[in-house]
């Protein structure tokens, strides 16, 4: 067997080279979309009068062939045909004669492996998208039962003020709106047609690459052919943007692990993802977000590692650009799979409302609240701050909280305060009551809950 370069060489390269420079091993995943881009590739020549209708013809049903045998995995690839673009050609020849050599007409490998990978991820871009809106319903579900439900909120993981379990779960809902928004606007980036810029230059044939963009559902047409063969921002982007959600659901899930300890027990995650220890038999480990968690090192590895690729790269094509797909697959799947674990995991997981609203019956965090009433009675806040950080003060030295102050306490260090006190330092109340837009107040958290679901697709 000779390569495809075999007339400008005298020696052939040996096999651990050859192994060396391959990409077949995982590039054979895009076996469909290089198939599909050849297709479009020759009906285009055609139309152009480049190939004859016949030629066309034979390549298009030899292509559609290897198709079918790509989808019933009957296609055996090769190490010595490197790439999956080399593999198929010399499938294709065995397929249909030397008329598969007409194939790569005006075309380079170049031009070609680009538009495999925006064709590629255009795809895997759209099920992101679908991905993400699986976990806000998730979210967004519980929400919507638990406007009432309270919990502490934190600042610096100390409790800091109560707020609404609907508000908390919301503010992951908006993070992954921001990661939606952000895959879609990616979108017309990736949905753009390398195809026919040629090795980096161009070619003399009379293609017409707005037809093959056409002919591959392409928005757009890279207006440079130097450019279409060497970007991969789109990619690069793709990472960016995987790496925020990643980032995303790992403080998620650092929240889930903490809520799941005994020392919060404010949720249980159900047993379908969690796992127990071979040794110690009352274990139930809460494995699944963690590991999400330490996925998402691997998902900012991979774009660290892109970047790191490009940033010394002349144009136009270089072979390291091969390096840019095992971090996009390995990116597509953690994505995947990180999506479909959160999804399944949030929507059984159990909120145990009575702790969490225990939890904030025993701390300090209405201690805002006898600020805040003091300074509504008059008394500016600055001293109002000072009056309750004594009082907290008083209570620490006792072992009370705030509500279990006797009001003679309270009198003789405000005369300000009276009986409706008590009903101001209720958790519920403080809550309750903060109806500033995007606030936590129950009526606040309501409105957030209808513009969350409008972002939703309307089965919800
Ligand atoms: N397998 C190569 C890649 O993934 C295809 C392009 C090769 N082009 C070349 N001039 N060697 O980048």
């Amino acid at each position: 067997m000779s390569k495809l370069w075999g007339g400008r060489f005298e020696q052939t390269a040996s096999e651990w080279v050859d192994e060396f420079g391959a990409s077949i091993h995982f590039d054979a995943q895009l076996v469909l979309e290089d198939i599909e881009g050849s297709i479009a590739h020759v009906t285009m020549l055609g139309e152009q009068h480049i190939l004859t209708a016949d030629e066309v013809a034979q390549i298009v049903a030899g292509l559609k062939t290897l198709a079918k045998k790509a989808q019933a995995s009957e296609l055996t690839f090769n190490v010595f045909h490197e790439d999956i673009h080399m593999n198929l050609e010399a499938l294709l020849h065995e397929e249909i004669g030397p008329v598969a050599g007409k194939i790569h007409t005006a075309r380079s490998r170049n031009d070609q492996v680009a538009t495999d990978m925006h064709l590629y991820l255009k795809r895997r871009v759209l099920e992101t998208i679908e991905g993400i809106e699986a976990v806000q319903t998730a979210l967004y579900d519980h929400a919507a039962q638990n406007v009432e439900s309270i919990m502490p909120g934190y600042t610096h993981l100390q409790r800091a003020q109560p707020v609404s379990l609907a508000h908390h779960l919301l503010a992951y809902f908006w993070m992954l709106e921001r990661d939606k928004e952000r895959f879609s606007d990616s979108l017309k980036r990736i949905d753009m047609s390398p195809l026919g810029a040629g090795a980096l230059a161009g070619t003399t044939f009379p293609i017409d690459r707005h037809r093959s963009a056409e002919l591959l559902g392409f928005a757009n047409v890279y207006p440079n052919s130097l450019d279409a063969v060497s970007d991969r921002d789109f990619i690069l982007e793709f990472l960016s943007n995987a790496s925020l959600l990643m980032m995303h659901l790992s403080r998620f899930c650092e929240e889930l692990i903490l809520w799941s300890s005994e020392e919060y027990r404010f949720i249980t995650i159900s047993d379908v993802f969690s796992t127990g220890s071979s040794m110690m038999p009352q274990k139930k480990n809460p494995d699944m977000a963690e590991l999400v968690r330490g996925k998402s090192g691997r998902v900012v590895g991979n774009l660290m590692g892109l970047l790191t690729i490009m940033k010394g790269l002349p144009l136009a094509y270089n072979k390291d650009l091969q390096e840019d797909k095992e971090g996009m697959f390995d990116t597509v799947k953690t994505l995947q799979g990180s999506l479909s674990i959160m999804a399944g995991m949030i929507q059984d997981m159990t909120f145990h409302t009575d702790t969490m609203k225990q939890a904030t019956e025993r701390d300090f965090s209405n201690a805002t609240e006898l600020a805040d009433y003091l300074t509504a009675k008059g008394m500016p806040f600055r001293e109002a701050h000072e009056v309750t950080g004594t009082l907290v003060r008083y209570c620490i030295d006792h072992r009370l909280y705030l509500a279990e102050l006797p009001i003679e306490t309270y009198h003789a260090h405000s005369g300000l305060i009276e009986q409706d006190v008590y009903e101001a330092l209720s958790p519920v109340t403080a809550v309750k009551r903060r109806n500033s837009y995007g606030g936590t107040g129950f009526d606040s958290v309501r409105t957030q809950l209808s513009e969350a679901k409008a972002k939703l697709p309307t089965n919800v």
